[in-house]
């Protein structure tokens, strides 16, 4: 008789060599466990594409308490501070961002030539999306370096109160609401959702959003943009002699690298996830990360490949809680690598240097050493 088929044990997403490298493991999830309960971490994991994007859209799967932000928000509440953010993130507001998000990538590429060697994350990555996020603000480009902390520790704060937060704001907010303008915190101070204006601390709350959402996943993803483009020298070459190919550079390393990999949901209904009924309670990680390198998806998904044709916005979630910064991390990253080419002709890694993407909900490298000539 035939032994019965051993079943590899599968690690969870809490193993160290998973933070380290989570490929192999969504390999084996999305190819054998398209739904898998992963005790320590708590979670059914799902990690194909379509069931990842059915997930996110799902509506009887919410992001799970605490918290107060918009991801946290349902039904009219969401859609009325959806809408109060959204204007303000696109189109021709956004087209209005671009000169002084240009100015700010110049200064800071000019920065880094004068050296012999920098890291792009600390000078480059923290700053540029930071600074964008706080012009769509309207607040003084000085305040960059005091938001830029918070916007880089915004994701885990999000979920509660923030004292440094409200104080920073306050003085902001009080002279929107007596003289408004035509930035965010303007819109925000004088929106009247429902009938009625949204309290500081309401205000502080989408502002503290729109700082940790936008921050922290954009200087991540523009971390992981640098060093898919400096690891293909080839394909740097051609986004420099072909800027108009950026955009879709920008878009195949957030399907390949997306800098938040993993986003919680949990049932508040019986729901069926990847063909599988679960209960309400259950908590379920939507595994982004492995969902853009699904072969069933994509062609050849661990190549990086600028001209790939099928690039995907899963990298932003999907449905009614979709990313609205979307738009402004993509101009970020458009003028920012427009001014590193420009500035630096010979940008390329330090000799030796290699690029080593941490994190498990937050992954990017967190140092990327360059000799800028
Ligand atoms: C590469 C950059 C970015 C990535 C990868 C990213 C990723 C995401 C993801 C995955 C979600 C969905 C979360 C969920 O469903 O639980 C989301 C939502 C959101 N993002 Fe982004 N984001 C980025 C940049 C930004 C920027 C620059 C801003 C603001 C200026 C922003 C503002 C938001 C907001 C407000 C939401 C909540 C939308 C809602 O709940 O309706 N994001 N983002």
């Amino acid at each position: 008789m035939e032994p019965p088929p051993v079943r590899r044990a599968v690690p969870s997403l809490l193993a160290p060599a998973v933070e380290r490298d989570p490929h192999p493991l969504y390999r084996t999830l999305r190819e054998e466990h398209p739904l898998l309960h992963d005790e320590p971490f708590g979670a059914w994991l799902v990690s194909r594409y379509e069931d990842v994007r059915a997930a996110l859209a799902e509506p009887r799967l919410l992001a799970p308490p605490p918290g107060r932000t918009l991801v946290h928000q349902e039904g009219a509440t969401h859609d009325a501070h959806r809408a109060l953010l959204e204007p303000a993130l696109r189109g021709r507001a956004l087209a209005a961002l671009a000169p002084g998000l240009e100015r700010t990538a110049y200064v800071l590429a000019r920065r880094i030539a004068a050296r012999q060697e920098a890291d792009l994350v600390a000078e480059f990555c923290q700053w540029l999306p930071a600074a964008a996020v706080v012009a769509a603000l309207g607040l003084p480009y000085e305040e960059t370096a005091r938001l830029q902390d918070w916007c880089r520790t915004g994701l885990t704060h999000a979920a509660g109160r923030h004292p440094g937060l409200d104080a920073c704001l306050r003085p902001h907010i009080v002279r929107r609401r007596a003289h408004p303008g035509a930035d965010l915190l303007s819109v925000l101070c004088t929106a009247e959702p429902g009938g009625r204006p949204l309290s500081d601390e309401a205000v502080t709350g989408l502002v503290g959003e729109v700082l940790g959402a936008g921050g922290e996943a954009a200087a991540l993803g523009l971390a992981s943009f640098l060093a898919n483009l400096l690891d293909h020298p080839g394909q740097l070459e051609l986004v420099r002699e072909r800027p108009e190919l950026i955009p879709a550079a920008w878009a195949e390393s957030l399907r390949r690298d997306p800098p938040r990999p993993v986003v919680l949901r949990r049932a508040v209904a019986p729901v069926t996830v990847a063909g599988t009924p679960l209960p309400p309670g259950a908590r379920v990680a939507c595994l982004i990360g492995a969902a853009g390198r699904d072969p069933a998806r994509f062609a050849d998904p661990d190549r990086y490949d600028v001209f790939r044709a099928d690039a995907s916005r899963l990298a932003g979630g999907a449905g009614r809680h979709a990313c609205l910064g979307a738009d402004l991390a993509a101009l970020a990253a458009e003028r920012g690598l427009r001014a590193l080419l420009e500035v630096l002709p010979g940008l390329r890694w330090t000799p030796g240097f290699r690029p080593v993407p941490r994190g498990l909900l937050a992954r990017a490298p967190r140092l990327l050493s360059i000799r800028p000539r």
